[in-house]
């Protein structure tokens, strides 16, 4: 499977579908290059992560390998058991200090998830929201919360509208993080209101930044969005 195969839409139940067939099926997915995203150093760089951090969607573990050896405890947690044991072979190679596990993002904070409520001081997301089906972009965001401490902060990093439209099946605007994060208006950053509650989350989301960036893959370069968003519980 390559970023633009139409069968990458996440939807595969929570059991890895496509995802590990792609992983076992080649040691080149399009989506990866073996290096960390740009987007990712400079969040390094500006010591915007605070431990421990979460890679959900880790693949084959090139941004959780970056940010360990960058000095931060990372997990990263993939469906795909096949990208996982490359990713633990990869920070073996490299003397790396960093966990992964196989496990679905939906399951996230629950106990039948790889990791417990309220864990990640941060929570990274290369390329997974932008994969995952529209129905379930909300429950995706509830994992997150689940799965974020008081005060934590997720960072999403998914193609924008530009991309080519035939490589994700979602292209991810500045409204569709909104409306899946569900952030109260008073929080959106285009217009006062009333803050709204998050599913069956007790908290709400606020939009810390959403900027333009670059998604760096095999198939080129393209424009994307970083969504910064932060958790909070406090009323
Ligand atoms: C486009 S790839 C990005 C991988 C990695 N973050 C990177 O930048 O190379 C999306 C990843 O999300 C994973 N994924 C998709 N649905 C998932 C789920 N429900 N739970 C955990 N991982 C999932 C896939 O297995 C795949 O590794």
């Amino acid at each position: 499977m390559t970023e633009n195969s139409s069968d990458d839409d996440g939807d595969d139940g929570g059991d890895g579908g496509g995802w590990e067939g792609a992983y076992a099926s080649t040691d080149a997915v399009g989506w990866d290059t073996g290096d960390p995203q740009p987007a990712v150093k400079d969040l390094v760089d500006a010591g915007a992560f605070t431990d421990p951090v979460l890679d959900v969607g880790c693949g084959l573990g090139t941004e959780s390998c970056y940010l360990a050896n960058a000095g931060y405890d990372v997990l990263g947690v993939d469906v795909a058991p096949t990208a996982i044991e490359r990713a633990r072979e990869t920070a073996a190679d490299r003397d790396l200090d960093v966990r992964f596990e196989a496990g679905d993002a939906f399951a996230l904070g629950t106990p039948a998830g790889v990791v417990d409520a309220d864990w990640a001081g941060s929570v990274l997301d290369v390329g997974v929201f932008h994969a995952i089906e529209p129905a379930r972009r909300s429950a995706y965001a509830d994992a997150l919360a689940r799965v974020l401490e008081p005060g934590g902060r997720a960072f999403v990093l998914s193609f924008a509208p530009g991309a080519p439209e035939d490589w994700p099946p979602n292209l991810i605007s500045r409204d569709d993080v909104r409306d899946a994060f569900d952030v109260g208006d008073s929080d959106r950053g285009d217009s006062d209101g009333e803050d709204s509650d998050h599913g069956d989350s007790d908290g709400d989301w606020r939009v810390v930044d959403l900027r333009d960036e670059t998604y760096v893959s095999r198939g080129g370069e393209v424009p994307a969005l970083l969504a910064i968003l932060e958790w909070s519980t406090e009323d």
